[in-house]
């Protein structure tokens, strides 16, 4: 298949694509996503078939206003009507109970659906000259999301029907997702808003233990997507925990030809081995914004071992540590 690449202007072409059942690559605030018309449950079916998903992890459907939502749920609880207008448009996800219009394949059999309202100005008018869209991170299925449109070109070219360019991604990480299906709320997966930022607007927010362990043997995701290894390289990543001295001892101690540093800026005249830097040690929209670009390079440069620090859990800091954690299969190594 070709795959037409498209600039921010030819929105309306990628509309028609999308109206004809065709699957298009969108740019968001987050990270790129590949998109269907959500309710042509052939039309998302491609979408797994294009990114090699397996069929039981359902999509997020992606909405231009918040009026588009009440066809798409059964309930639209009160506590969701407070975080709509506190965040949306924005990275949050909700989920639901769903109503009858939306296919199987976009809920992959749960009676939830997902739902984000996004505030990238490309996504909005695609959505509106369109229809709601499903829509997952425009990546093959495993590999880290993409950030730039150079990362889907990469991973979707001659896959898809089109992709839209709408350079860089400004938060990096996927949304925040959070369920509203069950009693409290619980946070599925942490992005740019924060739990402390839910906390603050609806009080009572659980976050699920698969944000930070790996699941029990046998014990069910609450969110499907939880269960893969995902957001991995090939480079086998290594967190190491412990003091800053520490971590510089045991990386510069580790110096092998195919190994790197995924590093601080404060780290970089102390290392004797190649980085690639993450940001500023304190700045975790900055870690989360370079952390998919950079483990990307990590593939292309060839290492073999990659080596980072294991992020701190507050802030958007949460969101850095529940990626870097499964970009590393759980494994840390604890220096104190
Ligand atoms: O920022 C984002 O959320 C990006 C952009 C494109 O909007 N999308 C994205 O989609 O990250 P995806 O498919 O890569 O991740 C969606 C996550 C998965 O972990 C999935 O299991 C979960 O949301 N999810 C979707 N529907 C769900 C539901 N009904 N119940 C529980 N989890 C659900
Ligand atoms: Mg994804």
């Amino acid at each position: 298949m070709k795959t037409e690449l498209l600039q921010k202007n030819e929105v309306a072409r990628a509309a028609e694509i999308i109206r004809q059942g065709g699957l298009v690559a969108m740019p968001t605030e987050t990270v790129y996503g590949l998109a269907a018309d959500a309710l042509n449950g052939a039309a998302v079916a491609n979408i797994f078939r294009a990114k090699g998903r397996p069929m039981d992890n359902p999509l997020i459907v992606h909405i231009a206003e918040l009026s588009q939502i009440h066809a798409l749920v059964r309930e639209f609880p009160e506590k969701a009507g407070i975080l709509a207008e506190t965040f949306w448009p924005g990275p949050l996800t909700m989920i639901l109970p769903k109503s009858d219009i939306i296919p199987v394949e976009v809920s992959a059999g749960l009676d939830t659906v997902a739902i984000r309202c996004p505030s990238d100005a490309t996504a909005r008018e695609l959505i509106r000259l369109s229809a709601p869209l499903a829509a997952p991170s425009a990546n093959l299925s495993g590999s880290p999301s993409p950030t730039t449109v150079q990362h889907v070109i990469q991973d979707m070219n001659g896959r898809i029907d089109a992709i839209i360019d709408g350079g860089d991604c400004c938060v990096g990480v996927e949304s925040t997702v959070i369920t509203l299906a069950t009693q409290p709320p619980r946070l599925l997966r942490p992005g740019g808003i924060t739990l402390e930022q839910l906390r603050a607007a609806i009080g009572e927010v659980i976050l699920d233990e698969a944000v930070l362990h790996p699941l029990a043997n046998g014990q069910q995701a609450a969110s499907p997507g939880m269960k893969y290894k995902h957001y991995s390289p090939k480079a086998n990543v290594i967190l190491l925990q412990g003091t800053e001295e520490a971590f510089l001892r045991f990386v510069n101690a580790h110096a092998e030809d195919t190994a790197a540093v995924l590093c601080y800026e404060e780290d970089i005249p102390d290392l004797q081995l190649p980085y690639l830097v993450l940001g500023a040690a304190e700045d975790y929209a900055e870690q989360a914004n370079r952390l998919f670009a950079v483990l990307r390079q990590a593939d292309e440069k060839g290492y073999q071992t990659v080596y980072a620090h294991c992020p701190a859990t507050e802030g958007v800091g949460l969101a850095v540590y529940n990626r870097m954690i499964r970009a590393a299969g759980f494994e840390v190594i604890d220096l104190a």
